[in-house]
């Protein structure tokens, strides 16, 4: 087959690029640990505070060094079930997270780490993160809410054990 060899130049740069883009992709995956969230449990919106999993947010023990952490998203806050914003983590914990929120779509992106979601109305949003070092990480609204969106936020401190 005569092929011009323009349209072979861009044969194999359409296929470079394809390539190029898989193993970003695999490495994201499989090297950085990077995760789609799941929500593909729903909730009633208007009464979140009714369902079992979010009457009591925060950080409960399930296993060897394993936890679920629940939080109420609102405008503009993060229920994180301490006074002071703040949930620490023991180093090395692996984490189950799952959020909700009671009014609009908020973001749920904790800085410096793969845990990056969006909270739906009406949706459970979960994510499993191993917060693997220690320091105090920033759980921020990444997704306009309205005029406290940028007051929107809550702290995440991973202590060393
Ligand atoms: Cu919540 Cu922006």
């Amino acid at each position: 087959m005569n092929m011009h060899k323009y349209e072979k130049l861009w044969l194999w740069a359409g296929s470079a690029t394809l390539l190029f883009f898989l193993i970003v992709i695999g490495v994201s995956a499989f090297y950085m640990g990077n995760k789609p969230p799941s929500c593909a449990v729903t909730l009633d919106p208007e009464n979140v505070r009714e369902h079992q999993m979010f009457k009591e947010p925060g950080l409960t023990e399930i296993g060897d060094n394993e936890y679920q952490l629940t939080i109420v998203s609102s405008a503009f806050d993060y229920d994180v079930g301490t006074d002071d914003k703040v949930v620490q983590i023991p180093e090395g914990a692996t984490v189950h997270i799952s959020s909700t929120t009671t009014d609009v779509i908020h973001g749920f992106e904790i800085a410096g780490t793969n845990v990056n979601m969006m909270v739906e109305p009406g949706y459970i949003s979960t994510l499993t993160n191993t917060f693997k070092h220690p320091g105090k990480y920033t759980l921020v609204c990444n997704e306009y809410c309205g005029i406290g969106h940028h007051l929107m936020s809550a702290t995440i401190e991973v202590v060393e054990q």
